[in-house]
């Protein structure tokens, strides 16, 4: 029997450099891209949008994580932290001036009625927390209860730790968690950046995930919460959407 030619051996995508953007190490791609001011911000016209629309769901099916910025170009995770930390570094010391409007607060405070009645968790996560608004606001309301908070940006930890002194902060992106599978019972965010999946995985199975943004949607991290609940949904949660208040929110928990 004639032997097939040898197909040739192509390079597992997982494998190449910036691949880390899946998870364990940024590669190559993410140590140049740590050397970049900031992630690109230029729409792209018509056929490149196209033809990056066709890689996105290439890198999907591979197995890469690709994250998209609010222009629709996409970018690898590093680049897109890198470009947060920046930018966060050098707002968090007028943060607290920039969001002196009671309605941050107060409207993150009135979302808490969206869970469900009675429901008093003994850890919890405020993730994305910038100088530590809405984790406050999670102390005054179980006073005692363990409350942590994690931020990309150092300045805004560094700024959090002095302000809310009685939680526990640390540096990490929301799309690497440095906790267990199921180790909170209340995962927040008030107008961060989502990782569903991420924060469903340290959220215990009977926990919820309150994600909150300000009506005004003044940051540009603001997601579509109907968006975020077709995909809670996709990957084994439900949601519900709340705008009765002055923020918006979305309560998310696993459907088993
Ligand atoms: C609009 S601010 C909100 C901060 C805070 N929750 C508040 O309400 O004041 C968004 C925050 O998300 C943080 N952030 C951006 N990308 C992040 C990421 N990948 N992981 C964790 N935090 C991130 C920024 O550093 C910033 O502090």
């Amino acid at each position: 029997m004639a032997r097939l030619p040898k197909r040739p051996k192509l390079p597992d995508v997982r494998a190449l450099p910036g691949a880390g953007v899946v998870g364990k190490g940024a590669g190559a791609l993410g140590k140049a891209a740590s050397r970049l001011p900031h992630p690109p911000t230029i729409p792209l016209p018509g056929p490149l949008a196209r033809a990056s629309a066709g890689a996105r769901t290439r890198a999907r099916r591979a197995g890469v994580k690709i994250l998209t910025t609010g222009s629709g170009i996409p970018v690898v995770r590093p680049v897109a932290e890198l470009g947060m930390r920046l930018m966060f570094d050098n707002l968090s010391g007028r943060w607290e001036a920039i969001r002196e409007d009671p309605q941050y607060r107060e409207g993150f405070r009135e979302c808490l009625s969206y869970l469900p009645h009675g429901f008093r968790p003994r850890r919890v996560l405020d993730a994305a927390c910038g100088t530590g608004q809405a984790t406050s606001v999670l102390i005054e309301r179980w006073p005692g209860v363990r409350v942590f908070g994690t931020d990309i940006s150092p300045k805004m930890v560094q700024a959090a730790t002095e302000l809310v002194p009685e939680a526990a902060f640390q540096v990490a992106s929301v799309h690497k968690l440095p906790f267990a599978d199921g180790e909170f019972d209340l995962v927040t965010a008030l107008d961060g950046v989502i990782d569903l999946a991420e924060m469903l995985r340290v959220l215990h199975r009977k926990g919820r995930l309150l994600i909150v943004y300000s009506r005004e949607g003044t940051t540009p991290v603001s997601r579509d919460l109907d968006e975020l609940a077709t995909e809670a949904f996709a990957i084994g949660a439900f949601a519900d959407a709340h705008t009765e208040t002055r923020s918006h929110a979305l309560v998310v928990r696993h459907r088993r």
